[in-house]
């Protein structure tokens, strides 16, 4: 029997752990290879919540969140980390995902130990070093030392190949947060936070998602006084705002939401309930990465609280709207497609530049083509 190549994934968010879950599954699924986990616990509930719903049990946990860490912090304890695990098991390729802390640590120490290392979601570019802070440049540098690129649409590709990565070291697979919808969202879905059976049905609900470090301070504030306006001034709705567990969004979160008789604030949801949430809503308001790609293809028009984003793809399609963290945009904005039927359908159409679905299984495959060294090379996704 030929060895089984040993395929290591390493995240350590939550947005990662939902990204990578569809990843880690079809690896399993495959008899040529063998899949181990790696989380370095840069989140710990919000990424246990995601392990528990795919059922997913790491094979290392290096357990590195503290309160209120630092950015260096996070590098050193999961580089660290990762250095003893790669010199205990010695992996054939090593994945990452996307731009977090964890991904640039994670492919750094992959780098150190010599393992080829591949990474998903790679080439997205806003093309501003601080915008988003610091994730451009953790999947810059994450870029510069990674052999197999996958990424998740053809605008992706080509931020990469303009900065000249060999076209052949690239794969546009779709993004795996669309095969990851695939497992979460029914028609007939019973929430398992039990007070979300019985959201009144006439009101209109409003998701909002917010956490982002460089709104962290004066921006987050006047994004709170936005959603404040838009809860009171609007009778119909009812806003569910499942607050991210850094304590510094909580606190202004907290200041200027808690206790609004039309605003419901939660703890992070399962990404099941999540998901399925947002199937139900009137609007998204987030300055979540994940969330903007998920949103248009369910249909439910996204006002993005930022400035810029390295997903052009919606907002070019119309579901997703750029209003930034200015209140009076954000309100100005949502009285528009809470009042204006026409201006809503048309943002409001389900669309999927993001993928099919089958991005983990394109990512399996071109991994396969990679170790061969031979056959035929797997076809890019693409959305026509
Ligand atoms: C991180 C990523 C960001 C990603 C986001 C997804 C970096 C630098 N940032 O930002 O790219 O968009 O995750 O949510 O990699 N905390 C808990 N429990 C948890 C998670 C967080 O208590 O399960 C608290 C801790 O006090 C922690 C703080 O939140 O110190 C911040 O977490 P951290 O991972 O440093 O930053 P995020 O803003 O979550
Ligand atoms: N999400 C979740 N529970 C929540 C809020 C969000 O599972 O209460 C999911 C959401 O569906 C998306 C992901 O978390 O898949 C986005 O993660 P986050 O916003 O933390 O990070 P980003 O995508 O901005 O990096």
């Amino acid at each position: 029997m030929t060895k089984k190549i040993q395929a290591m994934v390493v995240f350590g968010t939550r947005p990662e752990a939902i990204k990578m879950a569809p990843l880690v599954l079809e690896l399993k699924a495959h008899h040529q290879l063998e899949p181990l986990v790696c989380v370095t616990g840069q989140h710990r509930e919000m990424l246990d919540q995601v392990l528990a719903l795919f059922g997913i049990v790491p094979d290392f946990d290096l357990n590195i969140m503290q309160s209120g860490q630092t950015l260096t912090e996070i590098t050193a304890r999961s580089l660290r980390g990762l250095e003893k695990v790669f010199s205990q098991v010695r992996p054939d390729i090593v994945y990452v995902h996307g731009d977090t802390t964890t991904t640039f640590a994670g492919a750094l120490a992959a780098f150190y130990a010599q393992i080829p290392l591949a990474h998903v979601e790679a080439g997205l570019r806003t093309g501003q070093k601080y915008a988003p802070y610091p994730e451009e440049l953790n999947r810059k540098l994450t870029g510069s030392l990674t052999d197999l690129h996958f990424a998740p649409t053809a605008s992706a590709k080509e931020n990469l190949l303009a900065e000249n990565v060999p076209a052949e070291q690239l794969f546009v697979t779709g993004n795996t947060v669309i095969d990851a919808l695939r497992y979460t969202v029914r028609p007939d879905y019973v929430f398992s936070r039990s007070e979300l059976n019985s959201l009144p049905s006439h009101k209109r609900l409003l998701l909002v998602e917010v956490h982002r470090r460089e709104n962290l301070g004066a921006p987050l504030e006047a994004i709170c006084r936005g959603l404040r306006r838009v809860a009171t001034e609007n009778p119909d709705v009812l806003m569910i705002f499942p607050v991210h567990r850094n304590p510094a969004v909580r606190e202004p979160v907290n200041r200027y939401l808690a206790g609004l008789e039309r605003v419901l604030l939660i703890e992070p949801l399962d990404v099941a309930d999540f998901h399925n949430l947002m199937q139900k809503s009137t609007l998204v308001f987030t300055d979540s990465g994940g969330v903007q790609e998920e949103a248009p293809s369910l249909g439910v028009p996204v006002l993005v609280l930022r400035d810029v984003t390295e997903r052009p793809e919606a907002v070019a399609a119309g579901t997703v709207t750029l209003v930034g963290s200015a209140a009076d945009r954000l309100v100005e904005t949502a009285a528009n497609l809470l009042t204006d039927k026409l201006a809503y359908a048309k943002m409001a159409n389900a669309i999927n530049p993001y993928g099919d679905g089958r991005a983990a299984e394109r990512i399996v495959a071109a991994t396969e083509w990679y170790f061969a060294k031979s056959g035929t090379r797997p076809e890019d996704y693409s959305v026509n």
